[in-house]
């Protein structure tokens, strides 16, 4: 077949388009299980930093000895049965557009953006000598562009805020991004979610916070639309549809829940 021919130009495309495939599906496959553990070891690096407890070059695994996960009920708090559902296998995201694993967010706690979630959520408790320290819980809400998936900590009086983290969203560098910034997180440090009759007052305002406000964190400028889906999914996450109901069974029982 003569090398400048139509047919041969279609013959090399073809085999080219064929191995580029195999090459590519090959890879995919073969990296999945790789893929899966540096995901995995994110969220324990992810964890581990919003609790203040990541040492960087020591092993993840041996950190994460001192975190217990537990899935539980959102609606209830109470932790659920691992025979009935696999907390290794659950996957909040997934539960979330599975008509039977979600529930409908209701119009009186809103979530803006978002319309159901899964029923049940992995919280992180984390014991000092016994003794529950600090709760990990998983957060996520509509900024401007995207999702933020983040942890927010809270202190072992479940008030207290000891840090907030987004380990993935699709906001602007510089502008929604500055979510990233650690200036901005470091705020959140400290910062005291409910008032006294139990309501969220946690928010972020716009524009600079008020010298010494224990509840409030500046707003981020140029992406008050960002911000302001911060704020909100924060206060839906601590409300009562979110993780009130947990908080509310551990302030009860003393954080004496696990262990
Ligand atoms: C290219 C581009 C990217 C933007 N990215 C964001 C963003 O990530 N988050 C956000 O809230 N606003 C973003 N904005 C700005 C919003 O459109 C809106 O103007 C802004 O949220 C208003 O905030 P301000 O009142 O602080 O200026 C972006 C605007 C442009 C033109």
């Amino acid at each position: 077949m003569p090398r400048d021919s139509t047919k041969h130009t279609f013959l090399v495309a073809t085999i080219l388009c064929l191995v580029c495939s195999l090459v590519v599906s090959g890879a995919a496959v073969g990296l999945r299980q790789k893929q899966q553990a540096n995901k995995e070891l994110d969220k324990k690096t992810n964890i581990l930093s919003v609790a203040g407890l990541y040492r960087e070059g020591d092993s993840v695994d041996e950190q994460w000895e001192k975190v217990t996960p537990r899935l539980i009920d959102l609606a209830t708090g109470e932790p659920v049965d691992p025979q009935m559902i696999d907390p290794e296998s659950y996957d909040q995201r997934k539960a979330a557009s599975d008509p039977s694993m979600s529930v409908e967010i209701p119009a009186e706690h809103p979530l803006p953006g978002i319309k159901r979630r899964g029923k049940y959520a992995e919280v992180y408790e984390i014991y000092d000598g016994g003794r529950l320290d600090q709760v990990v819980l998983p957060i996520y809400g509509k900024g401007l562009w995207s999702t933020l998936w983040g942890f927010i900590s809270l202190d072992s009086d479940f008030n207290t805020i000891r840090g907030l983290t987004f380990y993935e969203h699709g906001e602007t560098p510089g502008l929604g991004g500055e979510v990233d910034n650690p200036d901005w997180k470091q705020q959140w440090k400290s910062k005291i979610a409910y008032d006294d009759s139990g309501d969220v007052q946690i928010e972020v305002v716009k524009g600079a916070a008020p010298q010494g406000s224990d509840s409030q964190v500046d707003g981020l400028s140029g992406a008050t639309i960002t911000a302001r889906g911060v704020s909100a999914l924060v206060q839906y996450w601590l409300g009562e549809d979110g993780f009130g109901p947990y908080l509310d069974r551990q302030r009860s029982n003393g954080g004496q829940d696990g262990q």
